[in-house]
């Protein structure tokens, strides 16, 4: 039985693992110093990001969700911000239990206590496990795109 709640900054080393499985490339002193500054509610950017744990009652994180606020999401109402999915991973041998829902449901509810009226998300072509967790808790596509670059 997994628990959702806010993380806090006793999580950061187990966060910081789970961190490095989603993001490998993410430096890992970057990755510490950022996610202490989340952790320790210090705002990265302008607007509020925070993360929501998946835990047992022995303290084990099973997964997180970083969550935070933009001011405008392709596909949705620009007059507003939405509440927008930074990152998202249950570990490997907990997935299909539902545990990545409870954590979305847990971001939602905050997006919600934010005014918000709208959700987005986005996931590369490729993952297309992360496209059905999508599409199967509520999400539709509504863009797909090609990103480039060039050297100057
Ligand atoms: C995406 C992720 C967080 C989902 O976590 P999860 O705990 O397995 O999600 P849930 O158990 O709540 O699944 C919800 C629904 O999504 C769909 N789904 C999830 N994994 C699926 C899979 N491997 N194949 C098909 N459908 C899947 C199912 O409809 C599932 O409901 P069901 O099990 O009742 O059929 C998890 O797969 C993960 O960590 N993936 C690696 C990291 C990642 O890609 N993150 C997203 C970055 S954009």
């Amino acid at each position: 039985m997994s628990v959702i709640r806010l993380a806090s900054l006793p999580d950061l080393a187990a966060l910081s693992e789970l961190r490095r499985e989603l993001w490998p490339e993410i430096d890992l002193e970057e990755n510490v110093r950022e996610l202490t500054a989340i952790l320790r509610g210090e705002k990265i950017g302008t607007l509020p990001l925070l993360i929501f744990v998946a835990g047992t009652e022995d303290g084990t994180l099973l997964g997180f969700i970083e969550v935070g606020l933009r001011s405008h999401a392709d596909g949705c109402d620009k007059r507003m911000p939405v509440g927008y999915v930074e990152g998202w991973l249950v570990r490997e041998d907990q997935r299909r239990q539902g545990i990545g829902g409870q954590l979305l449901a847990a971001a939602e509810e905050w997006a919600r206590s934010q005014g918000c009226l709208e959700m987005a998300s986005d996931a590369v072509i490729e993952n297309e496990i992360s496209q059905r967790a999508h599409k199967a808790l509520g999400f539709e596509v509504v863009d797909r795109c090609v990103n480039y670059r060039k050297a100057l």
